[in-house]
Order: C-alpha cells, then structure tokens, then sequence
C-alpha cells in the first residue's frame, strides 16, 4: 500500500510537538498548586523521582509501541491483539483523552479570559481590584468562560485539522521556544521581589511531615499527566516520528523539558506567593490569584500580564491539540473519515463535556457526586486513576508481552544505536512500574 501517512518533518518538529504536550497547565498551572498542597519540596524530590524511575520507562515504552505499529493508539492494540483483552486498552486511551480535554478546555478557557483582561488594563500597575473577587465572580458565571472554552476548542481543532506537519508541527515548533524564554524572565523577576526568599525555601526545602500518601500518590498522578504518559497521546505521536530518529534522545529531551518548566514555573510564582501572602495551598485559582500581582508590581506589568497569560493559551494548546489528535486519529484510521469530519466531531464531543465542566464551578455547583464536583470528577478519574491504570498496562504489555527483539530493534533503530539501559527497562517495566503504581493507586482508592 502506497503509505500517505502524515508524519512529522524533522527531529526538532518531533520533540516540539511532544514536549508541546507534556508542557501544557499541568506545568504552569497544576504543578505549583500541587506542590503547594503537599508540602513544597518534599512534593518536588517525589515528583522527579517518578518522572525519572518510572515516566521515562513507560515514555520509552509507549514510543516504540508507536513508532513500531505506526498506527493511532486504538488502532495499535486491535491490530496487535485483535482476539485478547488487550484490545479495549484503546477504549480506555479514548475515553482519558476525552475526559483529560474537556476539564482542561476549562482552565484554558479561563487563560484566554485572562489574556482579555490583560489587554483591558484589568491589573495593571495601580489598579486596585480584588484579585480573588475577579477571579471567582469569573469561573461561576454562566455564560463567559463557556464562551472561551468554546473559542479555545475552536483554535484546537483548527490547528488538528491542518494535519500533522502542517498543523501540530508547525505550530508547536513556533510555541514551545516563546514559551521557554518567557517563563524564564518571569521566574527571574519573581526572585528579585522582597521576601521572594521565602518561596524559593517553601518550593526547595522538602518538608516531609507534610506530604501524606495522598500527596504522594498526587505526585505520580502529576508525573503521568505532566509528561502525558499512560493514555497514548505519545504513542499516536510517536507513530508519526520517522524510523531513523533516536527515541531514547528524543525521550531525554522530552522529560528535560517538561520538568524543567515544571521547576521553572514553580519559581515563577512561590516567590510571589510568599511576597503577596497568598496561601500556597489555595488550589485550582494559584496561577490567576498570584501572577497578576506580580503583574502589577513590574515595569510594563500589562505588556508582561498579556504575554505570559498568552503563552499559558499557548503552553495549553500544545496539549490539547495532542489529546485531541488521540481521538481524530482513531476516527480517521478505524473509521475511515475524513481528518475534517473526524475532527468537527470529536472537538463538538469534548466541547459538550467540557462544559458541564466548566459550569461545575457556577450553575451546576451543587451536583456533586461523592464530595466532588463534575470538573473534580473529570481530573481526578483521569488523572489519578486511568492514567495510572493505562500506565500499568502499557508497563505489563512491554515487559511481558510485547517481543523484547522487537523493542530492542525499536530503541536502537535495528542495532544501529547502542541502548546500555534495556536490561534495566526491562526491569521496571516488568516489576517496578506495575508494582509501584498499584500500590499507590490502591491505597489512594482505600482499598490497600
Ligand atoms: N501533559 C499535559 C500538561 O502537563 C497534559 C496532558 C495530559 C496532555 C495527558 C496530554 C495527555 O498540561
């Protein structure tokens, strides 16, 4: 068969795209709230040590799986398996991409609101609004972030629709150095305000009496959505990266990244925190409570207030054109139609759920189930549960099932790179990673 399949045009392209979505709000906007939450440092060191022992493995994993069948991720698995259980590990893939977009189209809704405002001189130098009133008067109307949510979905799918190459690629690779460069000036001018010190400890010195079981379970849970492991957006990705790239330099630099600005935005705002006397802990609203404080205190404080809100848009759309590739690209493979039609159908599904979301925080506030609302059912299924679950089974499939000369073949281009660290991969994907992730998945459901 004549192959027309879409893939990415240079290694540069790739590792932008990917680092597009692992650098998305779980960075900028989760990460730090996290950390807040869980005891600063203590939340970091736990942090990195997952992404490390336990992301970059089934990184590793979920490429060559990708790359090998060159298929969507549901396409991967009923090729592979079309006769064994294995097979619904696509529906699992296609219902955390849903669930993962549709909250996350909420909070970047909120980001778009908050480029708007900044144009608008909402806090700029002087101004004296109440930082906390804007926000939450924001997030419980009725009608304005479901309208950035929709405007942000749109942009998504317009973006998805040009294709791999021409969409995804091209504007991931414009993105992700804007994005790098501008988080760095913001966490330097955050140190240098007074009591900026105090943050920098709260974020560094771990404080391990704080951090519960919870927490850690919270920080592998953020490991898998920061590097967007465990639900098949890299797999699909990686079908698309071409058979002579090096998949293991591709992964380093990827998790690099992802973690560095991770780190990065933490300083951004801990500094700022502590200097405005924001409570670390105060959750989903960190970002939009304390940057623009920072904001207000800078020279040019609306030219950097429209700047880095943008880039958040834009760190955020990196992601979601990812996840929603996951979901048109199995239309498009499985169900033979067209990348157009593939894609107004899929963003019109997340949209719907991503707006039930949304209204979670306003009109729907009472609708609960258990203690959570429909926004915290969304990110805590998602994210600590069928990520941690998918990253279970992508870990079990490559260490037991899948052919191990097929993986090594995979990971050294056929021999042609050396891969000094296939026995240990091997290893954790075998023992360690299951192990690990279910104890913690088990004790965080009250089960273990
Ligand atoms: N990694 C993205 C972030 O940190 C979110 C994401 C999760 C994207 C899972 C794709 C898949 O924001």
């Amino acid at each position: 068969m004549h192959n027309t399949r879409d893939s990415f045009g240079s290694k540069f392209g790739a590792i932008a795209a990917l680092a597009g979505s692992a650098v998305g709000l779980g960075n900028i906007w989760k990460f730090p709230y996290e950390a807040g939450n869980n005891g600063g440092g203590a939340f970091l060191l736990v942090y990195i040590f997952f992404t490390v022992a336990i992301g970059l493995p089934v990184m590793l994993s979920e490429f060559a799986l990708g790359r090998y069948s060159g298929r969507n991720a549901f396409g991967t698995f009923d090729r592979l398996e079309p006769k064994t259980v294995w097979r619904y590990f696509g529906v699992l893939v296609l219902l955390a991409a849903t669930m993962i977009l549709s909250f996350y189209g909420t909070v970047a809704g909120w980001t778009l609101e908050y480029v708007f405002k900044s144009f608008t001189f909402s806090f700029h130098v002087g101004t004296d609004v109440d930082l906390n009133t804007m926000f939450s008067d924001f997030i419980t109307n009725p009608y304005k972030p479901v309208f950035w949510q929709i405007v942000f979905m749109a942009l998504t799918g317009f973006i998805v629709l040009a294709g791999v190459k021409k969409g995804i690629e091209r504007y991931t690779k414009l993105m992700m150095p804007l994005l790098f460069v501008l988080i760095l000036i913001l966490g330097i001018r955050a140190c240098t305000l007074d009591g900026a010190m105090e943050g920098i400890k709260f974020f560094f010195l771990p404080k391990f009496s704080e951090l519960t079981s919870q927490g850690v379970l919270s920080a592998l849970g953020q490991a898998f959505f920061s590097l967007s492991i465990g639900m098949g957006v890299l797999l699909t990705y990686a079908s698309y990266i071409k058979k002579d790239e090096n998949l293991t330099s591709i992964s380093l630099q990827v998790i690099c990244a992802d973690t560095l600005i991770a780190v990065l935005a933490g300083i951004a705002i801990f500094p700022a925190v502590f200097a405005f006397n924001i409570a670390p802990d105060s959750g989903p609203g960190l970002v939009f409570l304390t940057l623009p404080q920072v904001f207000q205190s800078m020279a040019f404080g609306q030219l950097w207030a429209i700047l880095f809100f943008l880039l958040l848009t834009m760190a955020a759309l990196t992601s979601s054109i990812s996840l929603l590739e996951v979901i048109v690209a199995f239309f498009v493979e499985e169900k033979h139609i067209s990348r157009r039609k593939a894609t107004v159908i899929s963003t019109v599904i997340v949209t719907i759920f991503g707006i039930l979301c949304t209204l979670s925080f306003g009109p729907l506030k009472e609708v609960h189930i258990g203690n959570l609302s429909v926004f915290g059912i969304f990110d805590y299924v998602s994210s600590n549960i069928l990520l941690p679950v998918g990253g279970i089974l992508i870990s079990i499939y490559m260490g037991w099932r899948f052919d191990r000369r097929l993986l090594e073949a995979e990971l050294t281009n056929n021999g042609e790179l050396k891969l000094w660290l296939l026995k240990p991969l091997i290893f954790v994907l075998k023992y360690v990673a299951p192990l690990f992730i279910l104890v913690i998945l088990l004790h965080s459901l009250g089960l273990f």
